[in-house]
């Protein structure tokens, strides 16, 4: 069989602000590969079928700092690199078979060689016994439900009655913790861009749900709050306005910070004294970080269960084509997604 495209997404130059389709970042159609004769070295020719679009894409693209010990940043040239499925096609791998689903980090390419599973505590084959669509393994059972549920599990410690406050909430992690509050019983406040955000973060369970761009943040804490538990996924201005209308010794789960992704300009936020006056637990975590040792084979027994049953919803926004990466990363730091991110490079 002849050599068949093996499209893959490049990173090109380091931007400032937003990166930009075609500049910053493009799609490279130029690269074959033989399935049927490529060597493999002892690894595994996996299909790419889904890639997941993730805000921290962005971050891997700020310019690497020459003092630091490690850069995350990507390498002019190479493809960008973020979670994904693929189905093997060959293997000389022992551990894996042709067929088999796999979930991890795979360069952005439509097919990839893996020398073997990288040991990295992410890669996994999928089973799928509850037969999600595989969209969902880069989405609510991905990454992004780990981050929800791991942060959740170790930090929020909430009692019944309490009142949180979630951020992105439209967003899969945002989601995600709206469910796990709503279900801890405590009255939930969520944000999110857009009026069909709100609609949707009310029909998964938050008590009072704004959308942050028309209505300010600390005027609905002001009425609603004081807030117990803090979800932070934007910081800057809407961190600000947590504390300030925080009860004491609320908890403050620092998951992201996306309003800061692509701003030249640093947000000063102007109360950080309260933390102290107010005893606040702030917590930052990263779910590829010391949590994910302690709560990774307890979310992928539970949380897969809990989404094919209904009891965990979430919301999909699907691209079709690797060529769409791009465009979908500028979604996700506009907002322009509605539900997580999904390219759908290739059918089983
Ligand atoms: N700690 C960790 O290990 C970890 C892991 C994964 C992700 N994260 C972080 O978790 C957060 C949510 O990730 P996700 O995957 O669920 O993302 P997501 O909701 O799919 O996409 C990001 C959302 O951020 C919102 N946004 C963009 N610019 C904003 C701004 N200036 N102010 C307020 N909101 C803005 C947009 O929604 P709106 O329409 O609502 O504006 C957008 O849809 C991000 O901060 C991400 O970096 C942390």
């Amino acid at each position: 069989m002849a050599p068949v495209t093996n499209g893959r997404y490049v990173f090109n130059e380091y931007p400032t602000g937003y990166p930009v389709i075609d500049k910053t970042v493009s799609y490279d159609a130029t690269n074959t590969i033989d399935l049927w004769n490529v060597p493999l070295n002892g690894g595994t020719l996996i299909k790419v079928l889904v890639l997941s679009i993730d805000p921290f894409l962005r971050n891997r693209m700020d310019m690497p700092d020459p003092e630091a010990a490690f850069s995350w940043s990507f390498k002019k040239g190479d493809p960008i690199e973020g979670y994904g499925v693929g189905v093997v096609l060959r293997t000389e791998n022992s551990a894996l078979k042709k067929g088999d689903l796999v979930y991890g980090l795979y360069d952005f390419q439509e097919y990839v060689i893996w020398p073997g599973l990288p040991a990295n505590g992410i890669s996994r084959v999928l089973e799928n016994k509850e037969n999600l669509p595989l969209s969902a393994y880069v989405g609510v059972a991905g990454m992004p439900g780990q981050t929800a549920y791991y942060g959740w599990k170790e930090y929020a410690s909430p009692k019944n009655g309490e009142v949180a406050f979630v951020t992105t909430g439209a967003g899969p992690i945002g989601a995600t913790v709206i469910q796990l509050a709503k279900a801890a019983g405590l009255k939930v406040i969520a944000s999110a861009g857009s009026d069909e955000k709100v609609a949707y973060m009310k029909s998964i369970g938050a008590d009072v749900a704004f959308n942050y761009k028309t209505t300010k943040t600390a005027t609905v804490l002001q009425k609603e709050g004081p807030i117990n538990i803090f979800w932070d996924n934007v910081g800057g201005e809407t961190f600000e306005a947590a504390i300030e209308y925080a009860a004491t010794g609320a908890r403050f789960l620092q998951c992201g910070s996306v309003s800061t992704y692509n701003a030249t300009e640093v947000y000063p936020v102007k109360n950080l004294t309260k933390i102290t006056v107010k005893e606040l637990h702030i917590h930052g975590f990263n779910v590829a970080g010391s949590l994910a040792t302690k709560y990774r084979e307890e979310f992928y027994a539970t949380v897969p269960g809990q989404i094919a049953r209904g009891e965990i919803k979430y919301k999909e926004y699907v691209l079709r084509g690797l060529d769409k990466a791009g465009q979908g990363l500028l979604d996700v730091l506009t907002g322009k997604n509605f539900g997580k991110c999904v390219i759908i490079v290739a059918d089983e």
